[in-house]
């Protein structure tokens, strides 16, 4: 989605402004822009692309120096990438500018009224409306006008506004849409997510709905939508400006995708004990007879967190024995299995922000059950909302490709699985022990994975520069882990690839299958491996061009495929979490030699606060 930005100190606020925006533009880069005051009025510059295309922009035509200012960079939903619908947007005669991230809901029967009373619209855009509802309701006090305005807008927003008649002030708020305020030394910074605060604060507020905060030189006051004043109570975040920095790669697709095994060892350090699984979390929130009460287990979530959500149906369900549901959050809110009290909601985010996985997560609270939040980010709109949260040690995630937040929310899920399974009966059956060892071994066989597969990766990558489409095959938890590495090379590659459960081939998808077509069949699971095999060579017998994916010690797949690849072998469980490793890196080399924005595909927008 979009990304908003603030800056109001005692310093230059262009360049905080740009490089705050640099380090959100993961959230959109159709267009950008700025607005500065100058202490007694305001200019804005807006261009569209990137921003480094606004500050092109800048250099050409400059404005002018000033300590108080907003920015956006925008990912479109309302109206073409044009300048003209960049942000920030004004009214009629530009007394109000307004940045904002969100959708409003009614604005069609706002703009119709507007119109009606005189006002002229020049952007397609729904955020136009709130500047000329300011304009409307303007009492000539900054504060009363949004709260005159606020009740009349439908939908969810986060908005950062600037007056010219209020020079020094900048009104945020957050309405189901993330903003937070950094607190620095006598300045005060607004971002719509934390990574863009690193290089300049630690201590953050995200402002919560029904809020309204006015930021003044020095000064921040927070108050209810009644008008109560709120003290803001601030967080300090573990994240550092390095982690947002590219460090010695030139991706930070790349350099997440390495980050992994410290991600795994930080996800499981102090947690996974020598007594068992510690999951102080959950402990504080579930008795032991609440858990073992439990029916059913729904899971939610959107694109690479709804395939970790996959894996962790087949884990949770084969654990616990009990029935496990997964679903699309943008499915479930409308059509969703029946739940009540003793059903476990679920919900998986990296952001924490998803539009769709937020409804999801209310639909849940709304019938009753109790709810648990697998995020990366910590005080996140969905931690907040959910009965308990576990947080994945991922560090911040930049690249809109999910990897590390990926692999992370699966070894969170291994962990929830091991502490329902010692509520409920304890954890001395072999496969939970086998399990336990395997995952103390984790970070050791993410960093081997890594080491045996990136050259090989990058030489198979070049070699099918001109492939159009690709299929990756598997059974079981391959067959889920093929989903992912579809998904990957989609976006990065833009390649048409497609996963198919191994055996379902046959009933249809056989007919694509033309001489030299790679198919990447993945046989991690060695329960099924000699039907894996007769599927592999249905393929080649068509001339499909086969690349294998098996774990060390196999002597079986050399024989049946083109070209193998090993990975260490771990229990079967945790085989989806080396074994997209490989896949992360096909879709990252991929998009290199076709010349892509890895780090920033087309269309796409890393943080989707819109339904
Ligand atoms: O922040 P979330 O985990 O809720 O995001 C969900 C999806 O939007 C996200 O995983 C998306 O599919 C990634 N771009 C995939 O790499």
């Amino acid at each position: 989605m979009s990304g908003i930005v603030g800056y109001i100190g005692k310093r230059n606020a262009q360049p905080i402004l740009l490089d705050c925006l640099d380090q959100l533009d993961y959230r959109g880069y159709d267009s950008a822009g700025i607005a500065i005051s100058t202490g007694t009025s305001i200019e804005k510059r807006r261009a569209v692309g990137r921003v480094k295309d606004l500050r092109t922009h800048i250099l050409r035509e400059p404005i002018p120096a000033g300590t108080i200012g907003i920015g956006h960079t925008r990912w479109a939903t309302h109206g073409t990438p044009s300048e003209q619908n960049s942000h920030p947007l004004s009214g009629c005669d530009h007394r109000y500018l307004v940045v904002h991230n969100g959708i409003i809901e009614n604005y069609t029967a706002l703009k119709r009224g507007l119109k009606k009373s005189g006002h002229t619209f020049r952007t397609d855009t729904d955020t136009e409306v709130i500047p000329h509802l300011l304009e409307e309701h303007d009492t000539g006090d900054f504060e009363s006008t949004v709260r005159a305005v606020l009740p009349l807008l439908k939908g969810s927003f986060a908005l950062a506004i600037m007056s010219q008649q209020h020079p020094q002030t900048i009104v945020a708020i957050s309405q189901d849409n993330p903003l937070v305020i950094g607190f620095g030394k006598g300045e005060t910074f607004l971002a719509s997510d934390i990574p863009a605060l690193l290089p300049y604060t630690r201590e953050i507020y995200p402002i919560k709905n029904g809020e309204i905060a006015i930021l003044t030189p020095g000064k921040v006051q927070l108050t209810s939508v009644d008008g109560e004043a709120i003290e803001p109570k601030r967080m300090r975040v573990e994240w550092d400006k390095q982690d947002v920095q590219f460090q010695d790669y030139e991706h930070y697709m790349l350099k997440e995708i390495f980050e992994q095994t410290k991600a795994a060892e930080e996800t499981l350090a102090g947690r996974l004990t020598s007594s068992g699984i510690h999951l102080p979390e959950l402990e504080a929130a579930w008795s032991k007879e609440r858990v073992q009460q439990l029916k059913k287990i729904d899971i939610v979530a959107s694109g690479t967190s709804y395939h970790a959500g996959m894996i962790g149906r087949k884990v949770l369900e084969q654990l616990l024995q009990l029935p496990v549901h997964v679903s699309y959050s943008s499915e479930f809110r409308d059509d969703h299995p029946p739940l009540d009290e003793d059903s476990l909601i679920v919900v998986l985010s990296q952001s924490g922000e998803t539009a769709d996985t937020l409804s999801a997560l209310r639909e849940g609270k709304r019938l009753k059950c109790p709810t648990i939040a697998i995020t990366n980010t910590v005080g996140s709109t969905i931690s907040r909302k959910a009965d308990s949260t576990i947080y994945t040690k991922a560090g911040p995630e930049l690249a809109v490709a999910s990897t590390k937040a990926y692999t992370s929310q699966l070894t969170a899920i291994m962990l929830l699985a091991l502490w329902l399974k010692e509520q409920r009966e304890g954890l001395e059956e072999e496969i939970t022990l086998s399990l336990l060892q395997s995952l103390a071994r984790l970070p050791g066989d993410i960093d081997s994975t890594l080491i045996m597969t990136k050259d090989a990766i990058d030489q198979f990558a070049q070699v099918t520069f001109d492939q159009e489409h690709l299929f990756l095959i598997g059974r079981g938890l391959d067959y889920v882990l093929a989903l992912e590495g579809a998904l990957k090379l989609q976006e990065v590659a833009y390649i048409h690839a497609d996963a198919y459960a191994a055996g379902e081939m046959k009933h249809g998808t056989m007919a694509l299958i033309t001489p030299g077509v790679p198919v990447i069949a993945l046989a991690t699971q060695h329960h099924v491996l000699d039907k894996v095999i007769s599927n592999i060579r249905e393929v080649k017998a068509r001339d499909a061009f086969v690349i294998g994916i098996t774990t060390t010690g196999d002597e079986l797949l050399v024989e049946e495929v083109d070209q193998v690849l090993y990975i260490p072998e771990t229990h079967p469980y945790l085989m989806p979490i080396l074994a997209v490793i490989p896949l992360q890196l096909l879709a990252y080399y991929s998009g290199i030699v076709r010349d892509h924005d890895v780090d920033r595909p087309r269309n796409l927008a890393k943080s989707l606060t819109v339904e």
